[in-house]
Order: structure tokens, then sequence, then C-alpha cells
């Protein structure tokens, strides 16, 4: 059976990801209504705008609200299919916070008919699917839910994890691989339904679990292999030997594939995700909660580098190049250069920081209490500073001249400078 959607389809979350997905199933002909709880996102959606920065996503977006194939609202409709691609982020303590996922969930509880398909993109931990099952029961008793090993039931619920690239999002939501994982093996195929409409990439059929599993897993196995490149810098520092040239020369073999070291892990994945399977599993995952810890204390690390390379001044500038956790994109959550450039600014009050970043406009939030940082352009930042700092590999950083850092102490945390 290779079904294909047809029908009404209402996504929850206009973000990074519900955004593109919405706008990748308007574009198939499907009237999509978007819905968010954030006013100025519904309000730019409407005018045909998009609120953040996503290469091709705004040509689709006004395309798609032009055409009266995609609207936004804060009300959820009627539909025939429903995604869920809100915010999983974590606790204090590190569990995952699905509160916005049960919002939703209660949100399209009351929209419901029999032989809907509601579908989890949002990443979470196992189990969660067969939450959102139960969460829609406790509202609509009046419904059959799915359950494993039984037939019959009036609501499909799925699992579809996303596995997007900022900044390449618009191509890769339709050339990877889609994995998607039911309640029942017919909750899958019907969650698949929706995927085969612009999915280019296989769509690989799977139970809710192994689906939430298998994307975490992706996440972890990033983070992993990311602390040991974190892991193999400090120890290259502490022997005063270059870590890029060991890395180029370890990758030469034809089995190994060492990633570059960094400021640390940003963004709403991976530094989130392996949290997850860390909590569900406390006690089995010694290594990917270790790889977390790592890369948690990148920041500090390099900012305690900076700090020290200070002490040589007596009242020196210092220039951070970057504030978004990756090149090229103006996603600043959970970006490690911003911590850096805190903690920097927190340890030398006296000391004047330039943050520099083309991406980035206003001061982030998280740098406003510090009255000595002040948002600058590249060059009059690099001109002015005793110490450049280089946190993100943003292609404008990379063109800086290599005359222009003369004399000044440099610490290239990505290597691009080499
Ligand atoms: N950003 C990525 O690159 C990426 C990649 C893979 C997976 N994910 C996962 O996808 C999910 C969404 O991430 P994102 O980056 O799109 O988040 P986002 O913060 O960009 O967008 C989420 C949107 O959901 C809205 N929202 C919250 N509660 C709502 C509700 N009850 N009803 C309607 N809208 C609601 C918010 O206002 C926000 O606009 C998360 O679970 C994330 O981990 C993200």
């Amino acid at each position: 059976m290779t079904e294909i959607f047809k029908g009404r389809l209402a996504i929850l979350g206009l973000g990074y990801i519900g955004l593109p997905t919405a706008v990748a199933i308007a574009t198939r002909g499907i009237d999509v209504t978007g819905v968010d709880i954030n006013p100025a996102i519904v309000a730019a959606i409407c005018r045909g705008e998009v609120p953040f920065v996503e290469p091709d996503l705004a040509v689709g977006v006004s395309g798609a609200v032009a055409m009266g194939r995609l609207v936004a609202t804060s009300e959820v409709p009627e539909a025939d299919a429903f995604i869920i691609a809100v915010p999983t982020p974590f606790n204090e303590d590190h569990t995952a916070d699905l509160s916005y996922v049960k919002a939703a969930a209660e949100q399209i509880a009351p929209r419901l008919k029999p032989g809907n398909i509601v579908v989890l993109e949002s990443t979470s931990p196992p189990g969660t699917t067969e939450m959102v099952s139960s969460w829609i029961a406790a509202v609509r008793p009046d419904l059959k839910m799915p359950r494993d090993g039984e037939n019959g039931a009036d609501i499909y619920v799925a699992h579809c994890p996303e596995r997007v690239l900022p900044g390449r999002i618009m191509i890769e939501i339709i050339t990877n691989d889609r994995v998607v994982g039911g309640l029942t093996p017919l909750c899958a195929e019907k969650a698949a339904s929706i995927y085969r409409l612009f999915a280019q990439g296989e769509i690989l059929l799977t139970d809710a679990a192994s689906a939430e599993l298998a994307k975490l897993v992706e996440n972890a196995y990033r983070d992993v292999n990311i602390a040991f490149a974190n892991e193999l810098s400090l120890i290259s520092e502490a022997l005063h030997i270059d870590v890029w040239e060991v890395i180029r020369l370890a990758n030469r073999h034809p089995r190994v594939s060492i990633l570059s070291p960094g400021p640390g892990v940003g963004g709403h994945c991976i530094p989130v995700d392996p949290w997850f399977i860390v909590s569900a599993a406390p006690g089995l995952a010694k290594l990917i909660r270790t790889a977390r810890e790592v890369n948690d204390r990148r920041p500090h690390h390099v900012a305690e580098q900076v700090v020290m390379k200070a002490k040589r001044f007596h009242a020196p500038t210092i220039a951070c190049l970057g504030l978004t956790f990756k090149a090229n994109v103006d996603d600043v959550r959970e970006s490690p250069a911003i911590d850096v450039v805190g903690l920097i600014a927190r340890a030398l009050p006296d000391v004047e920081v330039l943050a520099v970043d083309p991406y980035v406009e206003k001061m982030p939030r998280q740098l406003a209490e510090y009255g000595n940082i002040r948002l600058e352009q590249a060059y009059d930042a690099v001109e002015r500073a005793d110490i450049v700092v280089l946190l993100v590999e943003h292609d404008p950083f990379r063109a800086i001249r290599h005359t222009r850092l003369g004399g000044k102490i440099v610490y290239d945390t990505r290597g691009v400078w080499r």
C-alpha cells in the first residue's frame, strides 16, 4: 500500500521545523493551516513573511500564502491530519519538558474525528507518542485510540522525527530519508502517506518508540564524536601539540574520520537530545552523559584560556567573533559562543569585550546584563582588539586577511585561520 495523503492538514508550531514542513506540504497542493501560540509569528506568516532566517524559506512562505494554500492562525482548525512541531526543551534536571507537546495534544483533541491522523514531529523521549495518545484519550474518551496488537482505532498516531540541518532545511526536508514510527503498523502507514507528498528520500516504517530513540541516538552519536574531538583539543593543548595537525594526519587513516573541536555544542538538538537518553536509562548511558559533560565544559575552558591571555595586558580589548550556535545562520539558541562571551565579560568586568556577528543585530538577552560587552562590526572590532577570539566560522570571518591579525593574540577555536 502506498497511499498518498489527501485532505486538510494543520501544523502546530511554526518554527524552524513546522514552517518549512507547512511550506513543503502546501506547495504539493494541500491546504495547510499553520497554528502558533505566538501572535507575532502568526501575523508575520499572514503577511507572507518569515520571522527567522532560513535560506529559500521566505520565497516558499510568500508563495504558499499568496496561493491561499497556507494560512496561519492561533486556533486549531478541523483537519484530516495534525502535525505537532512544538518545542521539547529540558528541565533543570535534564528530563524532557513535554508541557508544549501535552498542550498541543489537548488543543487538537476537541477537533478530532474518526479517521484523523496525528503525527508528533517534536524530538521526544521514548514513550512520548504513546503519551500523546493518552492525553488525547483523556479529553476524548469517545474515540478509540490505537493500541499495539489491536485493530480498528479511530485515530492514527505516529512519530516522525525531523533531522534537517539549519541553513539547509528546505533542501534536506525534501531529500532526507524519513523514519515514521506508528503506535500500530497502520498508524505508521497512515502517517507515511503525508510524507510521501514531498519526501524524495526513503520512508522507513517502524514502531513509535524505535523512531523516538533513533532520533535521539543520531544526535547522541554526533555529541559523542564532537566530545572526542574536544577532548583531543584539551590533550593537545596540554602537550603543546597542534590539534588540527593531529586530526588532519589521523584522518588520513582510511577508517578514521575525527570531527573538528570547537567552543562547545549549541542549537536546539545536540545539547538537548542526548539528555533524553540519559534520563531514560540513567545507569546505562555513561558514555553519552560524559560526552555531554565534556561538551558543556568547553565554553568554560575557552573563556579561561582567553582570560589567561588577557592577563598579559594592562587594559586589553577583546574581540569575540561569532555569537550564533553555528556558521552562517542567525540562530543563537543554546549557543556556546554566547556562553564564552558572557563568561569572559564576567571574569574581566573592566575589560571591553567586542561581540561581532553579521547575523545578530540586537544584543542577545543573555548578554544584556553585562555593561562591558558591545556589539561591533567585524572590521572595527578586529582593528581595535588586542585579542581576537574566533568562535563561529561565518564566511565573512573566514575571509579576514591574516595581515589584519598581525601583532594580535589570536585564539581560533574553529581552526579556520591556520
Ligand atoms: N530546529 C531544528 O533544527 C530541529 C531539528 C530537528 C528537530 N527539531 C525538533 O523540532 C521541534 C520544534 O523545534 P523548532 O526548532 O521548530 O522550535 P521553534 O522554537 O523554532 O518553534 C516552535 C514553535 O512552536 C510554537 N508553539 C509552542 N507551543 C505551541 C502550541 N501549543 N500550539 C502551537 N504552537 C506552539 C512556538 O511559539 C514556536 O513558534 C523540537 O522538538 C525540536 O527539538 C528541531
